[in-house]
């Protein structure tokens, strides 16, 4: 028996970085996933686990435009009958800047995807699963959310806004069957970092007590087991998965 089975899961931003990864692991667990991605890259890994024997789905979506998401979840339950576990992990970095020189423009823009984008997931997929008997809903924070960092206004005030919003719809849905959490992760090996300058990574290894980045496969896992039956004692909680980051 796989942690999975049988579960229909939407995952956003799944044709990139931790999203892939989650695609991939909940697939291998059984679930039937259908990818929602803003870029098409979502696309070729879904057909590649297709072509691997599993269940899986892509659909473009824009996280921050209620059609849009209205029809990714639609999509879920026509494709594969209902909708078990919703993944809202899309998400983009901001443009750091002292908050003197704050860039409205791109403030708003983290803002609408990472915050607001999250909460028209949980939106439309709370509306579903309340009326099909419940699910799992797993936000994708970050250590940003509970820890200060020079330079990052909008990311930090997103991501530690999530936090809270997990906690209400934890508490909205609890005896409706919906279980609410997030996941804190601290500097994941994604293609986002693999950009940065060599001192950047250093940099970030230095506040890694674990003396390494994460992968994105051991977000995954934390994922999977939160949005899995043998979570089904917690909601409204947040893991913080960052090699002990915040433990310092
Ligand atoms: N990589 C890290 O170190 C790290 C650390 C903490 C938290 N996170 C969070 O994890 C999540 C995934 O990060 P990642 O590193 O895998 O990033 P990534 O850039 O590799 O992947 C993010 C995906 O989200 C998609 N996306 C962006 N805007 C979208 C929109 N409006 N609608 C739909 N899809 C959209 C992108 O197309 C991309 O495929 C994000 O929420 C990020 O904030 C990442």
């Amino acid at each position: 028996m796989v942690l999975l089975e049988g579960k229909v899961a939407v995952i956003t931003g799944a044709g990139s970085g931790i999203g892939a990864a989650i695609a991939r692991l909940f697939a291998v667990e059984g679930a039937k996933v259908l990818l929602g991605d803003l870029a098409e890259g979502g696309a070729a890994l879904a057909a590649g686990l297709a072509a691997d024997g599993h269940a899986a789905g892509f659909q473009h979506v824009d996280v921050t435009d209620e059609a849009s998401v209205a029809e990714l979840m639609q999509a879920a339950v026509t494709l594969f009958g209902r909708l078990d576990i919703l993944v809202a992990n899309a998400g983009i970095p901001e443009r750091k800047s002292p908050i003197h020189e704050l860039d409205l423009v791109d403030w708003r823009r983290v803002i609408d995807v990472d915050l607001t984008g999250v909460a028209i997931c949980n939106k439309f997929a709370a509306g579903i699963m309340r009326a099909t008997g419940g699910g799992a809903i797993v936000n994708m924070a970050s250590i940003l959310a509970h820890v200060g960092q020079e330079n990052s206004n909008a990311y930090s005030a997103a991501k530690a806004a999530v936090v809270n919003l997990t906690r209400s719809v934890a508490l909205t849905y609890a005896l409706q069957g919906i279980r609410a959490n997030c996941v804190s992760p601290g500097y994941v090996d994604t293609p986002l970092l693999a950009k940065l300058p060599e001192a950047t990574r250093q940099a970030m290894l230095v506040r890694q007590p674990i003396g390494r980045l994460a992968r994105p496969g051991e977000i995954a896992e934390v994922v999977a087991f939160l949005a899995s039956d043998k979570a089904s004692i917690i909601t409204g909680a947040c893991v913080n998965a960052d090699g002990g980051y915040t433990a310092i």
